[in-house]
């Protein structure tokens, strides 16, 4: 059985927009790994305002993790669960040692500028393919990611 005759979608469309949630997929997963390594790491007088706000991100994130290899398999395609694929498909590299809370702060806004793009080009294959299921989803992404983006971006000013 597979859900694909099911959908009434272009499998050759969205197999465009599968591929692309595989590396958004890779980039999700480094990305909730460097923040739980912020909020572990991290050092000085704003450490419980953003141990916990490290937190609060790494949680959304996980669900995020969660509904893009789930979407993947709703296109009918396997979403990768090895880190050893994840860093080969990731554009967010692992971010090693980080204490400085501003320095955290800067590297999530990089983060940000990735995966925002990503998911930007993922709407237009999607939208391509007519696949509302993803357009809905990533669009949600996109407008948290931006809400995001202004705090931090705030924060640092
Ligand atoms: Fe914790």
């Amino acid at each position: 059985m597979k859900t694909t005759n099911y959908l009434s979608l272009d499998t050759s469309a969205t197999k465009k927009v599968s591929d692309e949630l595989q590396n958004l997929l890779a980039d999700l997963q480094v990305y909730y790994t460097n923040l739980r390594g912020f909020h572990w790491n991290i050092k000085g007088p704003r450490f419980f305002q953003l141990h916990e706000a490290f937190e609060e991100m790494y949680d959304v994130v996980s669900d995020q993790i969660d509904e893009v290899a789930e979407r993947i398999l709703m296109l009918g395609e396997t979403p990768f669960h090895n880190f050893s694929d994840y860093l080969k498909k990731n554009e967010i590299k692992e971010s090693g040692f980080v204490s400085s809370g501003d320095e955290a702060l800067k590297l999530i806004l990089d983060y940000l500028k990735i995966l925002i793009a990503k998911e930007r080009n993922i709407l237009d294959l999607a939208d391509k393919a007519n696949d509302e299921g993803t357009i809905a989803l990533i669009s949600d992404y996109i407008s948290g990611q931006e809400k995001t983006v202004w705090m931090l971006t705030s924060m640092l000013s």
